[in-house]
């Protein structure tokens, strides 16, 4: 039996008109919440490190792109500030730049653990105070939508930063909900399990993947696709009521 996928949807646009701003656009899920923004009406705008891919991404999109260390507290709010100024305001911010590392909890030294949260949770900060300081000075209300991760929940042997780092934006993300909610701001953050991007692919083996898959009642892993439909509902405003939440989006490997 062949189960549909959110590939078999039908095409909706329910984001004309809306100006996003998605961090680590450039590949893997970002890019892909880009694209399927894009294809909702979106106007889009980018900021990633990679400006290769970056700009080929806005070239196939026609979205825009700026090129940002979001380690750099200075150069994040310069980039991000300039992305609003082109889009000309922000109705939604999509925090998804993120990086992993294994390493064992004895193993870990400070400085792995400030630059994981340097990308993580502390950039998320500084995007999160300017993109809702445009909106609540514009007066339209906005969301934010945050990625985090199942291990922000689970933990995960040999991820203690990583997990820590995702742990901190599920609590970031429910604190932006009830500040921001008289303001007409929702938040809630997007918990993937094993997304096949990229990210961890250098150690990925078969193995894994049919371990991992097998933690799934779907009993597959997620494509960047599964992520990027549910960042699109969140982004619509079919989720005009739903905030401070931290949706599961692990094919069932997690029900917490
Ligand atoms: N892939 C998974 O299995 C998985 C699972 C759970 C959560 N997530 C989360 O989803 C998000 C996207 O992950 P992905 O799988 O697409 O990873 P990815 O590595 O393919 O993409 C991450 C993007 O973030 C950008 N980035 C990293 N550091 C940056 C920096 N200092 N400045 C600017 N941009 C930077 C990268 O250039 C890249 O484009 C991350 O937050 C990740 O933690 C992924």
């Amino acid at each position: 039996m062949t189960l549909p996928t959110v590939t078999d949807r039908p095409t909706i646009s329910r984001l004309v008109g809306k100006r996003i701003v998605v961090t680590g656009g450039a590949r893997g899920i970002g890019a892909e919440i880009a694209r399927r923004f894009a294809s909702e009406g979106a106007e889009v705008a980018v900021l990633d490190l990679l400006a290769e891919q970056g700009s080929a991404l806005a070239g196939e999109l026609g979205c825009h792109f700026v090129p940002v260390d979001l380690t750099d507290t200075a150069g994040t709010t310069d980039a991000l500030g300039r992305a609003i100024e082109t889009l000309g305001g922000i109705d939604v911010l999509v925090n998804n730049a993120g990086i992993l590392r294994f390493s064992p909890l004895l193993e870990i030294t400070v400085d792995e653990w400030e630059r994981m949260f340097a990308i993580n949770t502390t950039a998320m900060l500084v995007t999160t105070q300017l993109a809702a300081r445009s909106m609540i000075a514009a007066g339209t209300g906005g969301t934010i939508i945050n990625l985090a991760s199942m291990a922000g929940k689970t933990g995960g042997a040999g991820q203690g930063h990583y997990a820590a780092s995702k742990a901190a934006v599920i609590a970031l993300t429910r604190v932006t909900a009830l500040e921001l909610g008289a303001s007409g701001i929702t938040a809630n953050c997007i918990c993937p399990g094993y997304v096949l991007t990229e990210m961890g692919a250098a150690t990925r083996t078969e193995a894994d993947v049919a371990e991992w898959s097998s933690y799934s009642p779907l009993g597959r892993l997620a494509e960047p696709a599964d992520v990027a439909g549910v960042a699109a509902f969140l982004a619509s405003a079919d989720a005009a009521y739903l905030t401070g939440q931290a949706l599961n989006v692990t094919g069932g490997m997690i029900m917490h």
